[in-house]
């Protein structure tokens, strides 16, 4: 057995928490979020979510960074190489491979969005947002929107930026940059939420995020959907960024002495801070200004230019932000296409260079797909009355994610020995926080999964 990837290791438990976070902290929280807890009533979606969070999320985090601390090399070769060392079946490779495929369609998409960040950045400096009406706002949002080159622009500039920051090695540059940029984007959050007690509806907003009321839930029109259900779990998945080997390969570079639990609850509750702060925010300055909290995609590029358009030195603060949002875009954007530039290294025909280069050329084709959803394409709706975008949304966050999850949680709780599952988690086996880990990792994770799959296809309605 290898003790160290060939990729060298991190200088320490808090650089791999940095790095993690990083993964973990995008546009998830910030933008997708936000918008699918307004689209689905708030408060009972806000309580499954933290529910999937710490009780499925967790654990599956802690098993992802196991496998990749024991397998020591990116997905696909870290599962070729467990499968062997437990004697299972070869087929488990795939796990690797769709968490290939996951990260690109994510990232083809991801781009696209965060290229809208990038677009508000001198938009937000020209200062055109203070004293903005708030329907005027909406307006900046669709018209950008609208016009397929200027999206096909931004795209451009973020995809080329994350491209040559994956060419030149993750390690140096980005372990520095991820670890200014985070307490940055924390500080700059404060700052926000300290706006939003300001404002009049603040309370409301904390009613919003927090009174559990099912029936918004599950009847949003009357009608059972157990939708809501999935999309809270499938946000789970991607805010954590788990499923697909993202967080398995960063587990490969941890020191083999290293406990596993600790680090993985800094993670995971950086990262749902970060969420609920954003909720809060962006409900407070929702409700302030009559709006509605279910205004989709936009919610984010919506809401916040009204409140930096108001608050003191607002255009200051506002570019501020985006460009943190940005930059927290692309500390997870990495981790995204990470998978797939390893694996493409390792088939030997390439080099880190011109892995780089194809999949960035292949992320850009695909990122059109996106881009045309929003404009020209919006009718088109080849599968289940959704658009391309929402189609691949769905396809990677609900469905492939949480598929990725439960085969991480099977192979580690039910395939390999305990012997050599305790010696990874570097943990006491007769602790209860142990056993506790064991149990939802064996039981609760597949359950948990199949009972929302079912639910959402109506079996339980
Ligand atoms: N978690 C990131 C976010 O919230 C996105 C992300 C990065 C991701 N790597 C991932 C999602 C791996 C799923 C899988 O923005």
């Amino acid at each position: 057995m290898t003790t160290q990837s060939i990729h060298g290791e991190w200088s320490s438990r808090l650089a791999f928490i940095f790095a993690a976070t990083g993964s973990a902290v995008g546009l998830g929280n910030i933008w997708k979020f936000p918008y699918i807890t307004g689209e689905y009533g708030g408060g009972a979606f806000v309580i499954v979510y933290l529910l999937c969070v710490a009780m499925i999320g967790f654990p599956v985090m802690m098993a992802e960074v196991l496998l990749g601390k024991r397998g020591r090399a990116s997905p696909v070769n870290s599962m070729r190489v467990l499968a062997q060392e437990f004697r299972q079946s070869k087929l488990w490779i795939l796990l690797g491979w769709s968490g290939v495929i996951a990260g690109f369609l994510i990232l083809s998409y991801y781009s696209v969005i965060a290229g809208w960040a990038l677009a508000y950045v001198p938009q937000v400096a020209s200062g055109i947002f203070v004293n903005m009406p708030a329907q005027e706002v909406g307006v900046v949002f669709d018209t950008l929107v609208a016009n397929p080159l200027m999206l096909v622009g931004w795209h451009t500039v973020f995809l080329v930026v994350t491209m040559v920051i994956v060419a030149g090695g993750v390690q140096g540059g980005l372990e520095r940059a991820v670890s200014v940029m985070m307490p940055a984007l924390f500080l700059m959050l404060f700052i926000l939420l300290g706006y939003a007690m300001s404002t009049p509806h603040f309370i409301e907003s904390v009613h919003f995020m927090f009174d559990i009321d099912f029936q918004k839930l599950l009847y949003p029109n009357g009608e059972f959907s157990g939708d809501g259900i999935l999309a809270a779990m499938g946000q789970a998945f991607f805010s954590l960024s788990l499923g697909m080997g993202a967080i398995m390969v960063y587990g490969a570079y941890l020191p083999k002495k290293t406990s596993i639990a600790q680090i993985t609850a800094a993670v995971v509750f950086a990262d749902t801070l970060v969420a609920i702060l954003a909720g809060l925010i962006i409900f407070s300055i929702v409700f302030s200004n009559g709006l509605e909290p279910a205004a989709g995609v936009g919610l984010v590029f919506k809401i916040l230019p009204v409140a930096f358009g108001q608050m003191p030195y607002g255009s200051f603060f506002g570019t501020l932000f985006f460009i943190l949002l940005v930059l927290a875009a692309w500390s997870s954007a990495i981790s995204l296409i990470e998978p797939a530039v390893a694996w493409l290294v390792e088939t030997g025909k390439f080099t880190r260079f011109s892995a780089s280069i194809f999949s960035g050329i292949a992320l850009w084709l695909v990122g059109l797909l996106t881009v045309f959803s929003f404009n020209i394409w919006s009718d088109f709706k080849p599968f289940f009355d959704k658009d391309l975008f929402t189609l691949i949304d769905y396809l990677t966050a609900n469905i492939m994610l949480p598929l990725g999850g439960v085969c991480i949680a099977f192979f580690v709780a039910w395939l390999m020995t305990r012997k050599s599952v305790i010696e990874e988690l570097e943990m006491s086996s007769d602790s209860f926080a142990y056993h506790l880990w064991y149990f939802l990792l064996r039981y609760v994770t597949p359950i948990g999964v199949c009972v929302v799959f079912l639910n959402a296809i109506g079996v339980f309605s």
